[in-house]
């Protein structure tokens, strides 16, 4: 069973971003997807991760058509087996970067790993306020908080755009760990074509179609 399955989707806001587009994920596989600015990638990665419904098209997610789905089934979804690392997923920003692990911890009943702060190099920064993080103290925030859930599948949108090279190349390996000793899976959106091409495919998002280009 693939983990997610999505055919023939189209979407248009003003006027039509992308059609046709089809792609599976199988468990243990990393997926890229690249494409110039306003090419419809988060777009995409909205209606692959349930947050956004398609035109046309359907999606199945671990075997399960989401659009039929009903709306507390959806939730559970959400909560058990996705992670979203989003821009718009803001952390709590009253509350300290440990206490953010801690809303996951409780949520999905799993530990917070001191192993996975040390491999994002934020132990020392955790038990400050959000709001005293640098920007990509907060990204490794919230890629902490992501993988304390323990997602089957990770939906990630520029997750390292606000780390350097060095560190962004750390996370990615983080990730690949993750998805081998999880049986999990990711999508990930990068316009960097190198962090791209650590995945095991990548695809362009162009012209309205997504081409496989690895
Ligand atoms: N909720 C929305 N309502 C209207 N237009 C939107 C919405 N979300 C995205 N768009 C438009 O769709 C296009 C593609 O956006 P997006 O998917 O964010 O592209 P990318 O992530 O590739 O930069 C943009 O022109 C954007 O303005
Ligand atoms: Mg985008």
């Amino acid at each position: 069973m693939n983990l997610l399955s999505a055919t023939n989707l189209s979407h248009s806001f003003d006027y039509e971003l992308f059609n046709n587009v089809s792609l599976e994920l199988n468990r243990k596989e990393s997926i890229a997807i690249i494409g110039i600015s306003g090419s419809g990638k988060s777009t995409l990665l909205h209606l692959l991760s349930t947050l956004l419904k398609p035109d046309s098209g359907t999606v199945e997610l671990l075997g399960e058509d989401i659009l039929s789905m009903k709306p507390k089934k959806l939730s559970l979804l959400r909560r058990n087996e996705l992670g979203l690392i989003f821009q718009s997923h803001y952390l709590f920003k009253g509350f300290s970067g440990y206490e953010n692990l801690e809303v996951a911890e409780i949520l999905a009943g799993e530990p917070i790993e001191e192993e996975l702060l040390e491999r994002l190099e934020i132990e020392h920064c955790i038990r400050q306020k959000v709001t005293e993080l640098s920007g990509g103290q907060q990204q490794r925030v919230s890629i902490a908080r992501v993988l304390t859930k323990k997602p089957t599948i990770i939906f990630a949108d520029e997750p390292t755009g606000n780390l350097d090279k060095v560190t962004a190349g750390e996370v990615m390996e983080l990730f690949f760990e993750y998805i081998h000793k999880h049986k999990a899976a990711m999508v990930l959106i990068t316009h960097d074509e190198t962090l791209a091409h650590m995945c095991d495919k990548v695809y362009k998002l162009e012209n309205k179609e997504l081409i496989r280009v690895k």
